[in-house]
C-alpha cells in the first residue's frame, strides 16, 4: 500500500504533470500547482492562499472548480476528482505509474521509478492474486535489517519470480527513498560465473576492458557498494555445476562477499534448487532461505475465475496441481480449449496435463550429470510406479526395503539422504500428520506424469531401469 508519509507530492506532481501534458497540451498553473499541493495536505482555501500569495476566492471559485473538472478527465477513470477524494486518486496514479514503468522493458535506457533507478528487465506480471502474506513477511525481513539477504525456493512456474516482482513493485510505492536502484539479473540455464558476471556489468551498464574474471568481480562489487540497491538474482539454479567442485566454491566465493560487503543494500535469490546444492562455502551462509509453495486455495480459485473456470471442482484442480500457477495458467488454458470451460467434463478423462516450467525444471534435473544421482532418481521412479499402481503414498519402511533389493549396497542412512534431497527439491512430497504418525511419501500428480510418460526419454534412459510397460498414459 501506498501512504501519504512515503511519496512526495513533487514525485506526484511530475507524474500528473506528463499526465495532463499528454492529454490536454498544457502544463499546470502555479495557483493549480498550489490548490493540488493545498488540498494533498488538507489545507483549506484559506491557508493555500496565503502560503501562496493568492486570495482564497479566487483559488476557490476561478482555479479550482476548471482544474477538478479538467484532472477528472484526465486522471479520473470515471471517477469526479474532487478536493476530498484527490489524494486518494494521486495515490493510484502513482502507484499505476510506478508499475507501468517497472513493467517497461527498454534495454537502452535507465528507468527511473520515483527516485530509484531500474536496471535489467523486470518479469511481466499482468495478472497476480493472493500472495498478500509471503509479501508482507518479505516486506517486514527486509525492513528489519537484520540480514542483507534471503532466498526464495521453490519448483519450476511456483510464482518466485512473479512474487518478487510484486515485492519491490510495493517497496518502490510505499518508499521510493529506500534503495537508489533495483538490479534485476534475470539468470540462464547453464550460465557460467563469468557469464553472470559479465551480465551484471552490462546490465549495470558499466564500461570495463577485456580484465580477468577476479578483475571485474572486483570492479563490479566496487561499483554495486557504492550505492544503495536492490539486488535480484533470478533463477540462480541456472549456475549449478552438481559435479565441478571449483566452480562451487567460486559461486560461494562470489555470493557470500556480495552479500557480506553491502551494507544498507539488499539480495534476494531464487532458485529451483537449495543454495546448498549450488555452492561450497566454507563458513556458515548467511543467506536464510524460505520454501514458497503454490497459490493457496482463494488465489488460485480467483486465479481460475479471472480465466473463466467456475464451480467446486476448481478446489480439485488447485489441490491436483498444488496450487503452482504455471500449471493451473497451462490447464486453465486446455480446459476452455477442449472443454468449453467445463472442469467436472475434464476430470471425467482422468489426465493430467503438464506445463512447459514445471517441464523444463524436471528436464533438467533429469538431463543435467550429476543434479540426480542414480539412488534419487530410482527412488522418485519407484515411487512413481508405486503410487500408479496402489497406494497414493509409500511408508518409508517399504520404500527402504524395495529399495535394498534394487540396490544391494546402498545403506539405510543413503536412502535417508537421498528422500532428504529430493523433498528439499520439492520433487517429493513428505506425508506425516503426526510426529507419532510413520513417514510416507509420494509424488503430485505431474511429477508422476512427466516420470511415467518419460517425454524426453531422460528418466528411463539415464536410470539403470527399463520402462514400466503397465502404465496407462492417460
Ligand atoms: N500470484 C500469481 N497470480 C497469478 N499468476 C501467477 C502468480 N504467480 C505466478 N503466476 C504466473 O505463473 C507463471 C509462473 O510464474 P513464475 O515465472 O514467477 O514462476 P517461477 O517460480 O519463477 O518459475 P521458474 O522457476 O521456472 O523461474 C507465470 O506465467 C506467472 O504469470
Ligand atoms: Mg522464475
Amino acid at each position: 500500500m501506498i501512504t501519504s508519509n512515503n511519496l512526495d507530492i513533487d514525485t506526484i506532481l511530475e507524474i500528473l504533470e506528463e499526465q495532463v501534458l499528454k492529454s490536454v497540451g498544457r502544463r499546470l498553473s502555479e495557483a493549480e500547482i498550489i490548490v493540488i499541493k493545498g488540498s494533498w495536505d488538507g489545507k483549506d482555501y484559506k491557508e493555500m492562499a496565503s502560503d501562496g500569495g493568492y486570495n482564497s476566492y479566487y483559488l476557490q471559485q476561478k482555479v479550482a472548480p476548471p482544474l477538478w473538472n479538467m484532472l477528472s478527465q484526465v486522471i479520473g477513470n470515471g471517477v469526479k476528482v474532487k478536493k476530498i477524494y484527490l489524494k486518494n486518486i494521486l495515490f493510484k496514479l502513482a502507484k499505476n505509474d510506478y508499475v507501468e514503468k517497472l513493467e517497461f522493458s527498454e534495454a537502452e535506457n535507465e528507468r527511473l521509478v520515483g527516485k530509484t533507478l531500474i536496471y535489467g528487465e523486470l518479469p511481466k506480471t499482468k495478472y497476480f492474486h493472493g500472495r498478500q502474506k509471503e509479501i508482507n513477511y518479505l516486506k517486514r525481513r527486509i525492513a528489519s535489517s537484520k540480514e542483507s539477504s534471503i532466498a526464495l525456493i521453490g519448483v519450476g512456474g511456483v510464482g518466485k519470480s512473479s512474487l518478487v516482482v510484486k515485492l519491490v513493485e510495493e517497496i518502490l510505492t510505499e518508499n521510493s527513498d529506500i534503495y537508489e536502484c533495483v538490479v534485476w539479473k534475470t539468470i540462464e540455464a547453464y550460465s557460467s560465473l563469468e557469464e553472470l558476471v559479465d551480465g551484471l556489468i552490462k546490465v549495470l551498464r558499466l564500461k570495463i576492458n577485456d580484465e580477468s574474471l577476479q578483475e571485474k568481480i572486483v570492479f563490479l562489487l566496487k561499483n554495486l557498494q557504492s550505492r544503495r540497491y536492490l539486488l535480484v538474482l533470478d533463477g540462480f539454479e541456472g549456475l549449478v555445476q552438481a559435479e565441478n567442485f571449483a566452480k562451487r566454491v567460486e559461486y560461494g566465493k562470489f555470493l557470500f562477499q556480495l552479500i557480506d560487503e553491502q551494507h544498507k543494500s539488499y539480495t534476494i535469490v531464487t532458485s529451483q534448487l537449495p543454495l546448498e546444492e549450488i555452492i561450497e562455502v566454507n563458513t556458515n551462509l548467511i543467506i536464510s532461505s524460505i520454501k514458497i509453495q503454490g497459490l493457496d486455495e482463494n488465489a488460485g480459485i480467483s486465479m481460475l475465475h479471472e480465466k473463466g473456470l467456475y464451480g467446486e471442482s476448481c478446489k480439485k484442480l488447485i489441490e491436483t496441481y498444488r496450487g503452482n500457477p504455471s500449471e493451473l495458467e497451462v490447464v486453465a488454458e486446455r480446459i476452455n480449449r477442449f472443454w468449453g470451460g467445463d472442469v467436472e467434463k475434464f476430470f471425467e478423462y482422468k489426465t493430467t496435463l503438464m506445463g512447459q516450467q514445471v517441464q523444463s525444471m524436471l528436464n533438467q534435473q533429469f538431463r543435467q550429470a550429476g543434479l540426480l544421482n542414480d539412488l534419487q532418481k530410482n527412488l522418485m521412479i519407484y515411487l512413481a510406479e508405486k503410487t500408479s499402481e496402489e497406494l497414493t503414498s509409500i511408508p518409508f519402511p517399504k520404500i527402504l526395503e524395495d529399495i535394498k533389493k534394487q540396490f544391494i549396497d546402498v545403506s539405510t542412512s543413503e536412502v535417508i539422504i537421498a528422500l532428504e534431497v529430493l523433498e528439499q527439491r520439492s520433487l517429493i512430497e513428505v506425508n506425516k500428520k503426526t510426529i507419532k504418525q510413520e513417514i510416507s511419501y509420494s509424488l503430485q500428480p505431474v511429477i508422476k506424469k512427466y516420470i511415467l510418460v518419460d517425454p524426453l526419454g531422460l528418466v528411463y534412459k539415464s536410470s539403470n531401469q527399463s520402462k514400466a510397460n503397465n502404465y496407462n498414459q492417460e
